[in-house]
């Protein structure tokens, strides 16, 4: 078995956690086995970095090299090993939130922002830096996603952002999306659970990805 890289993205309220279990679920019925992570996380060290970059205020910069590093532990300890072993990594959260909340939510530099994720990304022998196989975007208007979280729980120092940084994080994703159409599927998740359960059933069938 060759190991899938699959991640899962989307502004806070759009309600892609519930799918990411589907998800691992439905390729654990397949016979396959799933490392199930998170960023920032995923790692002793990296979830330590999570802790501080959820709670602690910071300039965009700092917040950057943060998830990065945790970034680069968590590939290197768990990723990596995972997909070495045949296994289908399913990663709530990825580079391209980095590029969606630090570059277009708080503003920061893309082209920092690239470097870095070269850094992060190579992978010795090859030019080609590790990405997703898939990443599956859960878009959400702001104003349905603020609604879906309000009074769920003690907002984390993101979650208490208000909508229009939201609508700079959305736009983040939809230029990622602009980038790399083809490591994409867009997922209206305004939809019933259902409905949007349902498509992203289909992305990853219709990749060949899941029998
Ligand atoms: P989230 O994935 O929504 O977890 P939970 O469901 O437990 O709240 O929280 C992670 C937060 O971190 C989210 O608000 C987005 C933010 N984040 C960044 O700002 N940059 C990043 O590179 C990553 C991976 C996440």
């Amino acid at each position: 078995m060759k190991g899938l890289f699959v991640t899962f993205e989307g502004i806070d309220g759009a309600g892609k956690s519930t799918h990411v279990e589907g998800l691992a679920q439905a390729f654990r019925e397949r016979g396959r086995s799933v490392t199930l992570t998170r960023e920032p996380g995923g790692t002793p060290l990296a979830e330590k970095l999570r802790t501080l970059v959820l709670n602690d205020a910071m300039d965009a910069l700092t917040e950057a090299l943060l998830v990065f590093a945790a970034r680069r532990d968590h590939l290197q300890q768990l990723i990596e090993p995972a997909l070495a072993r045949g296994d289908v990594v399913l990663c709530d959260r990825f580079t391209d939130a980095t590029f969606a909340y630090q570059g277009g939510g708080r503003g920061y530099d893309r082209q920092v922002l690239r470097v870095l994720e070269g850094w992060v990304q190579a992978r010795p022998g090859t030019q080609a830096l590790r990405q997703p196989d898939l990443t599956i975007w859960f878009d959400l208007d702001p104003a349905v996603a603020a609604q879906r979280l309000a009074g769920a729980r003690l907002p984390d120092k993101f979650e208490a952002q208000p909508v229009e940084f939201f609508r700079r994080v959305a736009a983040g994703y939809a230029d990622r999306l602009a980038e790399s159409p083809s490591r994409f599927a867009r997922i209206d998740a305004a939809q019933s659970r259902e409905s949007v359960w349902q498509e992203v059933l289909a992305a990853v069938q219709q990749r060949g990805l899941l029998a």
